[in-house]
């Protein structure tokens, strides 16, 4: 066996300096374990929060990885008696750690001990296998880029970390320990084992572990099993503003600081800003909202449109403030209702300013009578009984509901149930009303219905609205402008007017259509019958319009 590196190194100066660099590694490799399970970890911006979620699913990741890499531990073909042999099941240590993150790191590592006490092996010499693993696997979990091999970014990322620097920190620590404490000699340390570990954690893992990795990362990443995901969820459930890969990969800079403030300073010109807003469920493959911003002012009718998908849902629930705090998510940007921002204020505080409508009334009907109905939410918040009974019966007047305190609610038609579920949000006087296709399920007398009740109150009380809707008629009617959404992105935003005569847009978006007379009065315009001055796209305008024209000349 050539000894030349191990020869080297044992005669030269080198030795101190290799033996003072493993044992500092070792002391850093401790330093490390007791920072994580502290519950803290290093980035570039120094220490921050590690965001591990210590649930059910972490204990079950670290017990599977340790009992894996203790299970493969006696398939070993012995190379040099003494020194070692190869071991197929070290080649999983990254991928463990890669797909598993700091469960993944703590199950391999640790099982390093656990696995020497075990089998009766448990030496001075352990304390090499285990610290050493620690940057065999923590290097990977802390460094590495999300696992996607399609992008050849994350190919040289995995490599770079996984297979060249974790284990040649891994080299150093074993081989200088074995050496310091006299295990092996000084020239077999730096040269059989060195190769042997080489072949182990080098030669090995870049052949097999990349496509352990191709077929495990989909699989897991669909269960939300991958730990990014895991722990971006984690860190936004928990209030932290960003997630373990947001410090090493995307770290904030003084831009964004400066940003976060201009949004701030805006927050208090408008009801609603919005700052690129960016949102993915843990278990969704790409962002449902894809860098949305708007702002909207006290008192508007906003309406946002958009095909199936586009993402209103899951906006509606970040302006409730539901995301990030009871969906949980990867959120990215800033929502700022009222002043507060989403981020720091519970959804039960934010329930005061701000309601939500839903889709489905009866989902949302929780009395048994609209009375109960209605006294529920400000009975939550502990309003005296007689608050509560003075706003009941002219907030039933409002939504045209006037004396029907007393009647049971699974006897109320669709459109009066959801005039029942307006009038419910309303009991707290929110300064901004969200409406998530609240007329989806009425027929067109119920949808108008609900749209003038809307509008009036928006007026009368100077309340902002939002309305998602399908309904285009009715949002060419009612609202002051209209977002059109479509894959996680604003397309289009302006008033009905503009909007609806931008007829491509609509054609082009699949899923939503342009209010009827908008499509006619565009042939129209096409035919040069109107100027584009003369374009509306409400119903009532256009019959005006239509009739002056009959009336016409040109007749
Ligand atoms: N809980 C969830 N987990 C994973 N993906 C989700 C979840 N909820 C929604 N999505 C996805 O997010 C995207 C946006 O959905 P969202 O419900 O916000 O759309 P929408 O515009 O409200 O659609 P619709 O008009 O059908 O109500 C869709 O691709 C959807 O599949
Ligand atoms: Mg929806």
């Amino acid at each position: 066996m050539n000894h030349g590196l191990g020869n080297l190194i044992a005669s030269g100066p080198l030795h101190q300096v290799v033996i003072g660099l493993s044992l500092s590694s070792m002391v850093v490799a401790i330093f490390i374990w007791v920072l994580e399970f502290s519950g803290w970890t290093i980035s570039r911006r120094g220490f921050i929060r590690n965001n591990i979620p210590w649930d059910a699913t972490t204990v079950a990741l670290i017990a599977v990885s340790a009992a894996i890499y203790i299970a493969g531990r006696p398939i070993q073909f012995q190379l040099l008696p003494g020194v070692g042999g190869l071991n197929p099941t070290l080649c999983l240590a990254p991928v463990m750690a890669v797909l598993f993150g700091l469960p993944g790191a703590i199950g391999v590592t640790f099982s390093m001990p656990i696995g020497d006490t075990l089998s009766g092996a448990l030496t001075v010499g352990s304390a090499a296998g285990f610290l050493g693993h620690t940057f065999l696997t923590w290097i990977p979990y802390k460094l590495t880029r999300e696992p996607d091999f399609k992008s050849p970014r994350a190919v040289f990322s995995f490599f770079l970390w996984a297979v060249i620097v974790g284990p040649l920190f891994h080299i150093l620590v074993v081989a200088g320990w074995l050496d310091f404490t006299h295990l092996l000699p000084t020239a077999v340390a730096w040269s059989a084992l060195v190769w042997i570990l080489l072949l182990n954690h080098t030669l090995i893992p870049s052949l097999t572990a990349p496509i352990l990795i191709q077929v495990l990362y989909p699989f897991l990443k669909a269960r939300g099993l991958f730990w990014r995901d895991r722990f971006r969820a984690n860190a936004v459930s928990a209030g932290s503003e960003t997630g373990p890969i947001s410090d090493l990969v995307e770290t904030p800079t003084a831009q964004d600081d400066r940003a976060t403030a201009v949004v701030r300073r805006r927050a208090t010109d408008f009801e609603v800003v919005v700052d690129d807003l960016r949102f993915r469920y843990p278990t969704a493959q790409q962002d449902s909202l894809n860098g949305v911003s708007f702002t909207i002012k006290k008192g508007q009718f906003v309406g946002i449109t958009g095909p199936s998908g586009a993402g209103k849902s899951t906006l509606a629930l970040c302006l409730r403030g539901l995301i990030p705090h009871v969906t949980s998510g990867w959120m990215r940007g800033n929502v700022i209702v009222c002043g507060l921002n989403t981020r720091e204020v519970r959804p039960a505080l934010l329930g005061e300013k701000v309601g939500l409508v839903f889709q489905d009334p009866e989902a949302q009907i929780i009395g048994l009578t609209v009375e109960e109905d209605l006294a529920f939410g400000p009975a939550n918040y502990e309003w005296p009984r007689e608050k509560i009974l003075a706003n009941l019966s002219p907030l039933l007047d409002s939504v045209r509901m006037h004396g029907t305190e007393k009647r049971e609610t699974f006897g109320l038609s669709g459109g009066q149930k959801q005039r029942v579920a307006l009038a419910s949000a309303l009991m707290m006087s929110p300064r901004l009303l969200i409406f998530d296709e609240p007329t989806s399920e009425l027929d067109p007398a119920g949808k108008e219905e609900v749209f003038t009740v809307v509008r009036r109150l928006c007026n009368r009380l100077d309340m902002t609205v939002i309305m998602i809707e399908h309904a285009v008629e009715q949002l060419a009617e009612f609202a002051d402008r209209i977002i059109l959404m479509d894959q996680g992105r604003i397309v289009a935003d302006d008033t009905p007017r503009v909007l609806f005569r931008n007829v491509d847009l609509f054609h082009r978006t699949e899923g939503e259509r342009l209010p009827h007379v908008a499509e006619l009065l565009f042939l129209l315009m096409q035919d040069g019958l109107i100027s584009s001055d003369q374009f509306t796209a409400r119903e009532g305008d256009a019959v005006e319009l239509l009739s002056l024209l009959l009336q016409g000349p040109n007749v």
